[in-house]
């Protein structure tokens, strides 16, 4: 995995932004996974600027990771309508081209089917942006998700419950269930790029990024991916032990880029 150290949360979204720019200003038709929580808000901060500066992202489709199951879609917490307010509407998507899976649908599995089959038919994601949650996962992708596993339906860890509660107006109204995209599904994404900020996430950072790839710490899938990079800031970096490597890498990234 390429570990890119910043200072802070603004400089991890500059950072993230700047590559997505990279993949849109190349093609500007590209397909873009997109993440909600807290950890991307920065990066599409940083993007929206650089759209008022001139890049345009009007053809460029999203794909979001998850949504929870039985949550109406105008509720202000669904993933719909967080994808559409933090990211469709501040970076100028075309809703047409902005895909959520569906977690209303009667049928949960054939709408995680239908979902993979609607993003082979955008011809795959060429960006996958991510979060972490403090347990390691991505996407909802719990502990002890399959590591080749496909949008499904999931029960969300108590943890992850916890954390979301803060969303919601009491605990008990976070949903218990959800579809995500699967690992599997996020490593056909030809670029991954996870942000994480805050102590918070140290823990987590270190694990995916230098212990083993284990299901136990679901990110840790991405040490399987060609073309993954972890941007975080300092606090989040705080339990890496390799720090002074990956410091010095960023010395040689504009020497040595990653082939396509
Ligand atoms: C959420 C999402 C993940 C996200 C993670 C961390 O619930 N399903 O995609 O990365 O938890 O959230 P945050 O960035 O708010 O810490």
């Amino acid at each position: 995995m390429e570990v890119v150290i910043v200072a802070g949360p603004v400089e991890v979204g500059a950072f993230a932004a700047g590559r997505i720019a990279e993949i849109v200003a190349a093609k500007p038709d590209a397909v873009l996974g997109v993440a909600t929580g807290s950890s991307p808000l920065e990066t599409y901060r940083a993007l929206a600027a650089r759209r008022d500066a001139g890049l345009d992202l009007g053809r460029v489709s999203a794909f979001a990771l998850d949504e929870y199951v039985g949550i109406a879609r105008d509720h202000p917490e669904s993933y719909h309508a967080v994808v559409d307010r933090e990211v469709a509407q501040p970076l100028g998507l075309d809703a047409a081209r902005v895909h959520v899976p569906d977690g209303l649908s009667p049928d949960l599995d054939a709408a995680a089917e239908d979902y993979e089959a609607q993003i082979v038919a955008a011809g795959g994601v060429d960006l996958q942006l991510l979060g972490i949650g403090g347990n390691g996962h991505i996407g909802f992708n719990e502990p002890t998700s399959s590591l080749s596993s496909r949008t499904r339906v999931k029960t969300l860890a108590p943890r992850t419950r916890e954390a979301n509660a803060r969303f919601f107006d009491s605990p008990d109204e976070v949903p218990m269930h959800c579809l995500t995209q699967g690992l599997g599904t996020i490593l056909d994404a030809k670029r991954a790029l996870l942000v994480a900020q805050g102590a918070s996430k140290a823990h987590a950072i270190a694990q995916i990024v230098e212990g083993p790839v284990s299901s136990m710490w679901p990110g840790s899938v991405l040490q399987l991916h060609r073309h993954a990079t972890v941007v975080i800031d300092e606090a989040a970096a705080s339990e890496l032990t390799l720090t002074d490597y990956y410091r010095y890498t960023v010395e040689h990234r504009n020497i040595v880029q990653p082939d396509a």
